[in-house]
This record gives C-alpha cells, structure tokens and sequence, in this order.
C-alpha cells in the first residue's frame, strides 16, 4: 500500500498483512481446500499465503501503474507472479489479460469484480481475452446448451456494458475456437490422470470430458501467447489457483530449453549451487597450483568449515561433497546451461550456433560462459519461437476476495437474496440492500458507543467493492463513520441501497446500448449444439 493512500491509516482488525485496511475482510465460514467446482469461499486468507504459496498483492502494489481502487482497497488481494505483468504495463510492452465465465446463471456483482479487473489492464494496454466456458459448463455442470446460451448473452453484455473494448481485444467461446482445441489436446498429451487426481480429486468416477474441460482450461491460460509469448495475467477467485498452478507447469514442461546455473559439468540443486556459489565467491583463485579453483578446492574448504556455518542441512553438504570429490581436478567455472528438454535437431544446433562467447556442447545440453542467466533465458526463447515452439512465459494471477453474501454466509448463484445480479430490477436491488445483514450494533445506543463493525459488514463491503468506485475519500469517510458510531445502519442502508439502485439502472441501460456491438462481435452467440 502507497503512503498516501487514505485508506492506509483506519483502524481494521483482521486483516491478513501488517497494514490495517478498510476492505470489509469479512468472508463466508468455510474450508481452505481450494476446489475450482466446490464451494467458493475462503475463511482464512492467510493460509492461501502460507500452504499454496500466494503472494501478498501489496508487495507488487508499488510497481502497479495506476492501480485499480480493487488493488488499492485489498480486494485483490494475492497474486503469483504479477511483477512481469506491472513491469510490462509500466513500459508500455506486450502483456495480456484474460478470464473465463462458466454460463451458469446471471452475472452478478461478483463477476463486476473480474470484469473490471479484465477492462482495467485493456485500458492500461492489455491485450484482452474474455471467453464463455461452455464446454466446462456442459460437462461439469451439466447445463444444456439452450441455458448456456441465454446465460453466454448476459455475461457479454455486462463485460461490454462495463467497458470492455471489443476491437482492440477477443471475445470467444470454448466450443468455437478450433485452435484453442488443437492447443488443449496438445497440453492434454503433457498431463496424466495421477496429476488430476492429485490436483483436483478426480477418481474412477470422473467423466472424461470433464477432464477435457481442464486441458480447455489450460488452453485458455495460454492462449494469449499463441502469437508471441508475453507477460500475461489471470484474473479470479483463488478457488481457480489449482488451475493457475497447473497451466504455469505445463506452459514450463512445453519449453524446448531449461536454462539453470552450473560451475562444472554436474548438476547442483538449488541450495547445493548456492553452497558452491558461496565458496566460489570466497576463495581466491591464486592460492591455488596454476591460479586455478578445482573442484576439490572446494570440497576442502567445505571440509574444514563446521556444518553450523553452512546454513544447510548434513544431507545437502553431503552430497554435494560427493560431486566436488567426483569432480576431483575438474576446474571450477560460473557458466549457464540450456537443456534440452524437447528442441528439435536444428534448434538445438540453432541455440549452440547463437551463442556468443565461449561455449561447451554436450550430448543433451550446452554450457556457456559469457551469458548470464536473464540474457540466457531470452535467447532460449528466441530459439524456441524462431523454430516452431511457443516459449510460453509462465503466466501470471491476481486473486480477488470473495464477496460476502447480503444475508451474511457466502454470496452465492443460488441463493437469490445473497447476491445482487446485474439483470436484477433496480426496486429488487434497492431492497435487498435494504433487507441485508449488517456490521452494526443491537442497539442505536451501544452502535454510537462503541461504533460499527464495517470489516463484518456486507454493506460496507458493497461500498468498497463496488459502490464508491474509484473514490477512495468517499469509501473512508463510509468506513471511519460507521466504526466510529457516527453512521448508523438505516441511513446507511439507505444510502447504499439508493447507489445500488443507480448502478443498476445505469448498467442496464448501458446493457442495452451495447446490443449493436455485441452483434458485430466475431463470437457465436448461438451454439450449433443442442443435445
Ligand atoms: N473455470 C472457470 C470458472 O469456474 C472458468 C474458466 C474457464 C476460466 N477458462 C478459464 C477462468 C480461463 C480463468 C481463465 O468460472
């Protein structure tokens, strides 16, 4: 979070960073699991940090180009990997965004949220892909076709109605885009059923088109990049992390090369490398015979150091003390190494001709001395693109907060009182604000005495996902207000209720608006299908 940021300083409990905020961090009871098909909700967003390795949104939030108010305010709150995505953004290089909706029902303002996020990075220069999920909503949710066409509508119009530019971006449907499927079956020959069964708990049981709709999945992950490779990002739900996870592992095994460190001929793992690096660093090429650090130098000076110093465990030490004793005479040299994992004859020969400097070609990987590691990695995509492979870049994800439902619980599709649809009825929108559950006190009494719970409240979060808009100062005075007794529910409600309704109207209206585009749009909107 910036400094200046006027929602820096108030005063909300629990949040999951050091930094106190007022993003209503209220979330539905419910498990961690991360299940792309289960439930969706999330009642500890520390643990995503802590077991699935999500990093915290506001330690890229700095190199974030005009933030979105859905950054500032912590909604978004985890990514992976997202500073290749800023930093693409900030210097006006290629990026991309993009995110799918499963036509299972109305849009509601939940999906306002990844709406917003996928026009936000088109307007910052985004390349931007939004796609129906049909084939996913057939086999894994069993809706007919006739349903997923309705649904397919309403969602298009939103994302139109709400910004999204169809001439500078894609708008597609699963079931209609043939090089999404030649890509997925593509991904499909690098992924096995143990994988799924780890990563999503599929078993015997588990129709195969089910399956199918994961490898789609995939494809759609990495289709921004069939043209080139890029920065690209992911906006949803944590529940969609066991895809993100996935799809940045395939878009890795589908390299030509695999760029790593080395100092001689053998391999090192990570810590094992760094023990090396630590020595190689240290100890002085002229103490030794011809000026030159051999590898049982090393294994030596290892030696003589007690295991306390090393930072490492005795296994790591171990072994690696076994290499540089193999190694013996073998001198001990800084180079980079390109693996060949899946190139072709000629992009290996390619590579191997292209490197500058000097250079040592093995059976199934060359050694270079006068590259570094990020310079490596760009010739190793260049290679692999200038011969026929993809050089995907491992894409990128930013995780959103669920919202909380208007009734308290979690908002969900089928509980029409939990969620405000986007098609819903400005009147229906106005009451059932009016009707929600609320942060505040028993009594007018105690809420002025002790103030309003605005970081429980499903009312607030309606004003800091959704309401306040790009008005940080507004959202503030809401939330320091209420926890200071000074706002009271009723008016509160009122207030919200009359925004929601303006939103609703302005929505719809704008829905309408955008019928025109959306029928000079490539994407079919009725599917040929009807079984
Ligand atoms: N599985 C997503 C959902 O349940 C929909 C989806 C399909 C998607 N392909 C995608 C989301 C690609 C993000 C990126 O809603």
């Amino acid at each position: 979070m910036t400094g200046d940021d006027p929602l820096e300083e108030s005063e909300s409990g629990e949040s999951t960073t050091a930094e106190p905020r007022t993003d209503g961090g209220a979330a539905g009871a419910d498990d961690v699991a991360l299940d792309p098909w289960g439930s969706s909700s999330v009642s500890d967003y520390r643990k995503l940090f802590e077991e699935f390795g999500i990093e915290e949104f506001d330690e890229v939030l700095e190199e974030v180009p005009n933030p979105h108010y859905l950054m500032r305010r912590g909604v978004i709150f985890g990514h992976r990997d997202y500073r290749p995505v800023a930093e693409a953004l900030q210097n006006d290089e290629p990026a991309a965004v993009l995110s799918g909706f499963m036509p299972t029902g109305d849009p509601h303002i939940g999906h306002k949220l990844v709406f917003d996020e996928i026009i936000w990075h088109q307007q910052q220069g985004a390349d931007a892909y939004g796609l129906i999920a049909d084939l996913e909503a057939n086999s894994a949710r069993g809706m007919s076709w006739e349903e997923i066409d309705e649904h397919a509508r309403d969602y298009l119009l939103s994302l139109l109605a709400l910004g999204f530019d169809p001439e500078e971006g894609e708008l597609y449907r699963q079931s209609e885009n043939r090089e999404l499927q030649d890509l997925a079956f593509e991904l499909g020959a690098d992924a096995n059923f143990s994988e799924f069964q780890a990563i999503y708990g599929f078993d015997g049981e588990t129709d195969v088109s089910h399956m199918q709709s994961v490898v789609t999945q995939m494809a759609d992950i990495l289709y921004p990049q069939l043209e080139e490779p890029k920065p690209t990002v992911i906006p949803v739900g944590p529940d969609q992390d066991p895809h993100v996870r996935l799809a940045r592992d395939l878009a890795e095994r589908m390299r030509f090369f695999k760029v790593t460190e080395a100092y001689a001929s053998f391999e090192l793992e990570d810590e094992e490398r760094a023990l090396v690096a630590a020595f190689y660093e240290r100890l002085e090429p002229e103490a030794f015979d011809d000026d030159t650090l051999r590898c049982v130098h090393v294994a030596e000076a290892l030696e003589e150091t007690p295991l306390s110093e090393l930072d490492v465990d005795a296994s790591v030490l171990d072994s690696v003390l076994t290499k540089l004793e193999e190694g013996g005479m073998e001198p001990l040299r800084p180079r980079t190494r390109f693996f060949d994992r899946r190139a072709t004859e000629e992009a290996f020969d390619a590579l191997v001709e292209t490197i500058d400097g000097e250079k040592r070609v093995y059976e199934s990987h060359v050694d270079a001395f006068e590259l570094d590691r990020g310079e490596a990695e760009e010739l190793a995509r260049e290679i692999e693109v200038d011969n026929g492979g993809y050089g995907f870049r491992p894409p990128s994800s930013i995780y959103h907060r669920f919202m909380t439902g208007l009734t308290g619980g979690k908002m969900s599709s089928s509980i029409p009182a939990s969620h405000i649809s986007l098609l819903d009825d400005p009147e229906d929108g106005y009451d059932k604000v009016k009707a929600a559950s609320t942060g505040g006190r028993e009594t007018a009494e105690e809420h002025r005495e002790k103030g309003g719970k605005a970081d429980e409240c499903p009312v607030y979060e309606l004003y800091a996902y959704l309401l306040a808009g790009d008005d940080d100062e507004f959202a503030k005075r809401v939330y320091d207000e209420c926890t200071s007794g000074e706002r009271l529910c009723g008016d509160c409600k009122e207030q919200a209720a009359q925004l929601m309704r303006e939103f609703l109207e302005e929505h719809q209206e704008k829905r309408e608006e955008v019928e025109d585009l959306l029928a000079e749009t490539d994407i079919e909107l009725e599917s040929p299908r009807r079984r």
